[in-house]
């Protein structure tokens, strides 16, 4: 049969479990590598885009980051759709 102190014992140890699970997953995002992705560049072409709503902003991006625009997307860019989530604005 387990004595009160047996019964408390549990918990507590769970509790401290618990506490260094958290600790360590901190400690991991606090070590995630900072955002590299390029910003938007704050410059006469794309100023424009700043204030605009994200969504109709992104249309007009194709017309130069096109195969065929001015400043192609690199090769194995990643899925581009929304390029305002990943290009971030200033
Ligand atoms: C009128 C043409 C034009 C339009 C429209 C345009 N861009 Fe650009 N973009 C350029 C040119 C040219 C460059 C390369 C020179 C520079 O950095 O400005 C560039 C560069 C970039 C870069 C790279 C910055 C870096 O640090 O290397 C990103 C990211 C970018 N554009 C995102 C966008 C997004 C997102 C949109 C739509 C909201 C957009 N552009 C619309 C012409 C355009
Ligand atoms: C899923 C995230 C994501 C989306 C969405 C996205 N991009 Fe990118 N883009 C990247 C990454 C990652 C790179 C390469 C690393 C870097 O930016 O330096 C890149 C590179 C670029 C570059 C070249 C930057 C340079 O320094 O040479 C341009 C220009 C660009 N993207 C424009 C766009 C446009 C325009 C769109 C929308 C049509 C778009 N991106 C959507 C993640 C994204």
């Amino acid at each position: 049969m387990p004595t009160k102190a047996n019964r408390r014992m549990k918990p507590l140890y769970l509790n401290i479990a618990f506490l260094v699970t958290g600790a360590a997953i901190l400690l991991f995002l606090f070590n995630a590598p900072e955002e590299t992705t390029a910003k938007l560049p704050n410059d006469a072409v794309h100023s424009r885009f700043q204030e605009m709503k994200k969504k109709e902003a992104e249309k007009f991006c194709a017309e130069c980051h096109s195969p065929q625009g001015v400043s192609p997307l690199p090769e194995g860019h990643p899925p581009k759709y929304r390029c305002l989530f990943c290009h971030k604005r200033n």
